[in-house]
């Protein structure tokens, strides 16, 4: 590709980046600039390096760490792309970078593998192995990182962003990878003799628990109301989905018992299977703290975030209406309707009158889940491993990020 020495420009077409993200050892595809303030506003941008080659290792170490702010044209920010995603685990283990970077780093390159993964054609054999393979080469670089309790404090800078799925799912694998290894002994029978391995599987779990909403309707998923029976059915088969989905994969048998059993409650009354305390894999149980936590702690469309406190009181709180939000879910399972057509008679235009009563059954839907949510959040500790819940508070307060002692 064609690039000039020397460009003057008012800053377009070029992207700062940080030149401690240059792996010495792995020669970069892309030339390196500087930037120059001129007058009115003008940038002269000089290139600094063409060709890495051409230095020695200790010099170019030297002038890495020299160059405080570098720069690259535009029409190579796809190597740039690239070559961060073959050098993550550099980059994350790099001690100097400072702990923000490398968390909006490994953000940054997961959501674009984890959006190729959810874009996946599974009906193409070929697709699903390389989306997978991918999955898997992006966890086996960045669990070293991920998996070091210091990494929490990465974590805490992304609580209380909007909820989104792919972002979401990082977390998810990110927070189970971290809670895995710093409480090996409860999965010693499962992990045999290879913990690494048991680690990495632990975290593609989460990466891919959701995976199964692929196969949900969309106009379900982003519904801003009550979901009807049908609905309601349909998106807790998300997780049977999942299975089905990852069933030829070649992934473990953990990895597989965390996605298709990460919505089953302590006492029994989730999904898919009703299973109930032992019956529920510890792995699963796992998945399924982590995911609550993190989807509480995360914005909705009808509700703001929680703090983690506030998330942690929700999920370790007995509920005083447990009876009541039974009969709640169970009327969900039922769907019962409020009648509408009885309100709107009198409108002699039949489409103004579908209109409103469509906006009416809306209006009652969201009224709905949010008194399910208000509900639900009176307490939850019914569905969750007491012990394990309290494990999992004692190993995010272990990020400076989170103090939570008035939990232990
Ligand atoms: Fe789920």
């Amino acid at each position: 590709m064609d690039l000039q020495i020397e460009y003057f420009t008012d800053g377009t077409g070029f992207c700062e980046i940080d030149p401690l993200s240059i792996n010495p050892e792995y020669l970069a595809d892309f030339s390196i600039y500087e930037r120059q303030p001129l007058s009115d506003g003008q940038f002269r941008f000089r290139c600094l390096l063409v060709n890495p080659c051409s230095l020695e290792k200790h010099r170019l170490i030297e002038l890495l760490r020299f160059w405080k702010k570098v720069y690259i044209h535009e029409k190579q920010a796809n190597n740039y792309q690239e070559y961060i995603k073959n050098n993550l685990a550099y980059i994350l283990m790099h001690d100097e970078i400072e702990i923000s970077k490398k968390t909006n780093t490994l953000i940054d390159i997961s959501i674009d593998v984890v959006a190729k993964y959810f874009e996946t054609n599974f009906a193409n054999a070929g697709d699903v192995k390389k989306s997978l393979g991918d999955v898997q080469k992006l966890i086996t670089q960045a669990i070293a990182f991920i998996s070091d309790i210091n990494s929490l404090n990465g974590i805490v800078q992304l609580i209380g962003h909007d909820y989104q799925t792919h972002t979401h799912s990082i977390k998810v694998g990110w927070l189970m990878a971290t809670f895995v290894n710093f409480n090996k002994d409860l999965f010693i029978e499962e992990y045999g003799g290879n913990f690494k391995e048991f680690l990495i599987q632990a975290a593609v779990a989460g990466l891919l628990h959701d995976i199964g909403k692929v196969k949900v309707p969309k106009n379900i998923l982003g519904k801003k109301g009550k979901l009807d029976n049908l609905e309601y059915i349909v998106v807790q088969c998300h997780t049977a989905y999942s299975a089905s989905l990852l069933f030829d994969s070649g992934l473990s048998r953990a990895t597989m018992q965390a996605i298709l059993y990460h919505h089953e409650n302590e006492d029994g009354s989730g999904y898919p299977s009703g299973l109930k305390q032992d019956q529920i894999p510890m792995i699963s149980k796992v998945c399924h703290i982590v995911d609550v936590f993190d989807a509480l702690t995360s914005k909705r469309h009808y509700k703001a975030s929680k703090t983690p406190i506030e998330a942690l009181r929700i999920m370790t709180g007995e509920n005083p209406y447990i009876e009541t939000l039974n009969k709640f879910e169970q009327e969900a399972r039922e769907n019962r309707r409020t009648p509408v057509t009885a309100i709107v008679r009198d409108d002699y235009d039949t489409k103004l009158r579908r209109l409103r009563e469509k906006q009416m059954v809306e209006e009652e839907a969201k009224k709905r889940v949010e008194a399910r949510t208000r509900l639900r959040d009176q307490g939850m500790s019914h569905c969750f491993d007491r012990e394990l819940l309290q494990r999992f508070i004692f190993t995010i307060n272990q990020s400076q990020g989170f103090d939570l002692s008035e939990f232990l």
